[in-house]
Formats: structure tokens, C-alpha cells, sequence
């Protein structure tokens, strides 16, 4: 089936999607500015979130827009040419699945699918934290999981995936130190941040990095967690909060539908 007419293929607007643990939210981002032109819609991630359910979300987002163009979506999983090839924190039944296509056949629309941390990650090096900086950007998004992002004099290096590093002591990033076991565990903010604290230091003592960008929940607590972190690394917390997903994910979609107007 040809896709809709892409009425909005010409006027940099993207429809930008991130599909969270606990939530998928969208809205409509100018990516020449970085400015969202509409209100942000969140709807609860679906329990298990399974494939179709996830999908359906997605066509009740784009519904809501009445959205006819490209789509750009973060989701959360590596990502190979429109395939999910993990799944940490959604339905296994994704492993091997083109979300690209499935999100296509709901749609009708144009859609690009990359890793939720790279899209967070494009949003903040183009309009954030990242603005400029140039050497090794190491952008941490912590909530339900712990995504990462590395780029290198502004390039970056896709499906990182040091959430799932296993650290001294035989200890797994993401189940260790991300939102949600800081939620589960009822752990101070001291507390949990003294556990990013260890984090920080593996990944600085492997990767060297110029600046470290800390994104997700998490950043909008800046004032209780940076005096905790004594990492050498430079580190700030990411500018665009809960919407670099959104936001990065329409990039990654005009950067692939580039030639299409
Ligand atoms: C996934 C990553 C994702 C991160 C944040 C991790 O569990 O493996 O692909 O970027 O969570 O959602």
C-alpha cells in the first residue's frame, strides 16, 4: 500500500515518538528549531508491552495528530535496520521483529525506528548539553532501564548498550543502578546516586570520555544527585529533559527521509 500523501514532508515537521517502560509519548517536533509544536500525548506503556499493543499505541498517537507524514520513533532496544534485537524491558516476542515495518502497517505512514538512548542522545548533541562539544560525549539515560550513548567528535556510535555492563563484583549496570531499582528499593537520592557514582567510574576508567550528559528522570533531581558524583569526567545534566526522546527521534526520521522531497 503507498503511504499517505506526506503533506508534511516539506515542512521539517516529525511526528516524534518515545516508547518509554512506563510510557509512550509523542508529539510534533519541528526539527529545523527542536521546538515541539503540540503538546506532548502520553499514554501507559500496555502491561508486558507486546508487540501489537505497542503498536496500537503508536496508531492512537498518530490518530491524535491526525498525523499523515514521517514518523520517527525511540524505542527501547537495539536497533538494526528496523529490527529489534533485544529486549530488556519489553516483550522478548520483539527479539527479530521489524518494528519499522509493523509500525508502517499500523501508520501508513513513513516510519524510522532507532534506540531510544541514540535518539536522546541526537536531540541533545543537535538543541541540549551536547551543543558544540566536540571529543568523547557519553550521554547516560537512566529510568526504567539505563541507555547509553557515545559520540565521537559528534558522530555516533549506535546500540551502545553499557546499561548492561557487568561491573566489579559481578554486578549488572542497569539492575543495580537505574530509576526504577532506586523506586523499588526505596533508596535515597543520596543513596541511589552514590550507586551511579560507581557506574560513572567504570565507564570513565573504559571509555575516557570528554564530558558525560546524564538524561532521563533522573536529570530533573540535578540539585540532589551531581554533589554526589565525584567522577573526573566533566558531567551536566541533559538540557531537554523528558522530551530528548521525543525530539531525537523525529531527527533520526528526517536524517532518513532526507531525499524523499
Ligand atoms: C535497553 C536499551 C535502552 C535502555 C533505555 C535498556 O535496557 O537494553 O536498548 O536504550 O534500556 O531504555
Amino acid at each position: 500500500m503507498p503511504h499517505k500523501i506526506l503533506k508534511n514532508m516539506k515542512t521539517k515537521k516529525i511526528l516524534g515518538i518515545d516508547v518509554g517502560g512506563s510510557g509512550i509519548k509523542g508529539a510534533v517536533v519541528n526539527t529545523k528549531t527542536g521546538e515541539m509544536q503540540s503538546d506532548r500525548y502520553r499514554i501507559e506503556t500496555p502491561v508486558g508491552a507486546k508487540p501489537d499493543d505497542v503498536a496500537g499505541i503508536i496508531e492512537t498517537i498518530c490518530q491524535k495528530f491526525s498525523w499523515e507524514g514521517p514518523i520517527g520513533v525511540g524505542f527501547p532496544a537495539v536497533v538494526q535496520h528496523g529490527v529489534a534485537k533485544t529486549a530488556a524491558n519489553i516483550d522478548k516476542s520483539f527479539i527479530g521483529l521489524n518494528v519499522e515495518k509493523l509500525i508502517t502497517a499500523r501508520t501508513n505512514c513513513p516510519v524510522k525506528v532507532v534506540n531510544d538512548a541514540d535518539a536522546a542522545g541526537f536531540a541533545e548533541m543537535k538543541f541540549g548539553a551536547g551543543v558544540d562539544k566536540s571529543g568523547v560525549v557519553v550521554l547516560i539515560t537512566v529510568g526504567t532501564g539505563i541507555g547509553t550513548v557515545i559520540f565521537s567528535d559528534g558522530k555516533l556510535l549506535p546500540n551502545t548498550e553499557l546499561g548492561h555492563i557487568i561491573m566489579p563484583g559481578d554486578r549488572e549496570a542497569e539492575p543495580y543502578a537505574c530509576d526504577a531499582t532506586r523506586k523499588k528499593l526505596e533508596l535515597s537520592w543520596e543513596q541511589w546516586a552514590l550507586r551511579f557514582n560507581e557506574y560513572l567510574h567504570y565507564i570513565e576508567d573504559l571509555f575516557w570520555p570528554d564530558l558525560f550528559i546524564i538524561g532521563g528522570g533522573v536529570s530533573k533531581h540535578e540539585n540532589k544527585i551531581f554533589s554526589h558524583f565525584d567522577v573526573r569526567t566533566k558531567i551536566v545534566p541533559a538540557q531537554l529533559l523528558n522530551n530528548a526522546g521525543i525530539i531525537g527521534a523525529a531527527i533520526a526520521a528526517k536524517q532518513a527521509f532526507k531525499d524523499i522531497d
